[in-house]
């Protein structure tokens, strides 16, 4: 035996960030220490399908990976248990790519013997269906330590409604907001635009409680428009957050650890069209990225301490960015939303503060997968409670 750890990359995903995660796949995949790691790639398409891939690392960004992978797939062939361990030992020409479901996993994993198993899960996915809490409910059913926040703190994390309530009650500073549901939107909106106008004023930001990369996010400047921003979000959430503007920079910080985490320094988004939206993330190409954010200390200090009460008031593990609004008039702060699994090529903002703080991308890899063993060693050590006697 090797005696390296056996680490299954999970990129892809169904979700809105699909594309960006097979980027920070591919960056990882780049630069994850061979030395200590085996790696297992696993790519799921949008349609749900978990292939295993074991082609070259620089077609996942491409998305090419998923014709090479389902090109190995023998037809009719499902994998069987033990060939769901996706062993290195295991035929691999058989064992190739056999469209894993979630489920499949799941069994998967319970039937591997000691020597297959995988050691460690890096689920490299955004957004819904990987960064709210369910995959990790999957890796936890299936008693896989996995990188990041367990099930609730990527629950918290990914729900914007949810995670105001608990940076509320953990004394950090945000703009005023209001919670409406669906139901009511479709059945009452005029209430609803009665009680935005009587709490808040124009402009004032709309979005989705549940979303990422700024889909179904407006800016609304008058009623008729803040009628269309809550239909737009309500397409994709059950609950609608309506949000004072800022009229902020817009900061971001870096934490690490877990139950004793550490704040990067911060840095700051620059973004090319009016606020941050789909666009400006990651098709018009005119966003700037400063690192280290030209602030006050003090600024700097007060956005790190409130990074790491963000990171702990949700229950986080491993990685977060959290990010913030530094009024451009007052230069007071305000949280805005925190990231569970961040973008990570190694142009992203949350290696490249590490970075800037003295962690390389590499180091910071192997840290992540080591705190991951961490947390599930701890977790082990309160499952072991027998009821049997008492029934
Ligand atoms: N209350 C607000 N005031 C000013 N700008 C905002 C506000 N809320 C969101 N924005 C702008 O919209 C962008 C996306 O919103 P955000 O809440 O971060 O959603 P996402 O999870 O999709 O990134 C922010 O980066 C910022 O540019
Ligand atoms: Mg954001």
């Amino acid at each position: 035996m090797s005696g390296k750890k056996k680490v299954a990359v999970i990129f892809g995903g169904q979700s809105s960030e699909h594309e960006v995660s097979r980027l920070s796949a591919e960056s990882i995949l780049k630069n994850i220490d061979r030395t200590k790691y085996d790696v297992v790639m696993i790519g799921i398409t949008k349609d749900g399908r978990w292939l295993h891939y074991d082609g070259p690392v620089e077609k996942i960004g491409s998305g090419e990976w998923q014709a090479m992978a389902e090109a190995r797939i023998p037809s009719g062939k499902r994998l069987s248990l033990e060939e769901g361990c996706l062993s290195k030992k295991g035929n691999e020409k058989e064992t190739a790519a056999a469209g894993l479901s979630a489920e499949d996993f799941l069994n998967a994993a319970g039937s591997c013997t000691e020597s297959k198993k995988i050691d460690v899960v890096f689920p490299v996915l955004h957004g819904c269906n990987g960064e709210d809490g369910t995959i990790q409910g999957l890796f936890e059913l299936a008693g896989v330590p996995y990188v990041g926040s367990g099930v609730l703190g990527s629950a918290l994390g990914m729900d914007k409604a949810y995670a105001k309530i608990l940076f509320e009650k953990a004394g950090i500073p945000q703009g005023k907001y209001l919670v409406f549901n669906r139901k009511r939107i479709e059945r009452d909106i005029d209430s609803i635009i009665d009680e935005v106008e009587a709490a808040l004023e124009y402009p004032c930001f709309v979005k989705p409680s549940n979303a990422g990369s700024s889909v179904g996010v407006s800016k609304a400047y008058n009623r008729e428009k803040l009628i269309e921003a809550l239909e737009l979000a309500a397409k994709y959430d059950r609950r609608v957050l309506v949000e004072e503007f800022i009229d902020g920079r817009e900061i971001e910080c870096s934490v690490l650890g877990n139950d004793e985490p550490i704040a990067s320094t911060v840095g700051e988004i620059i973004p090319g069209n009016e606020f941050y939206d789909y666009n400006a993330k990651y098709l018009d190409n005119n966003s700037l990225i400063k690192i280290p954010a030209d602030l006050p200390e003090g600024t700097v200090e007060t956005i790190r301490d409130y990074a790491v009460k963000a990171f702990k008031c949700l229950d986080c593990a491993g990685l977060s960015r959290v990010d913030f609004f530094v009024h451009k008039k007052t230069g007071k702060v305000y949280i805005n939303e925190i990231n569970t699994m961040p973008g990570f090529t190694n142009i992203s903002m949350y290696p490249k503060l590490w970075e800037e703080s003295g962690i390389p991308y590499g180091e910071l890899i192997s840290r992540l997968i080591e705190l991951a063993i961490e947390r599930f060693e701890d977790n082990k050590r309160c499952s072991n409670f027998d009821v049997s006697g008492r029934l």
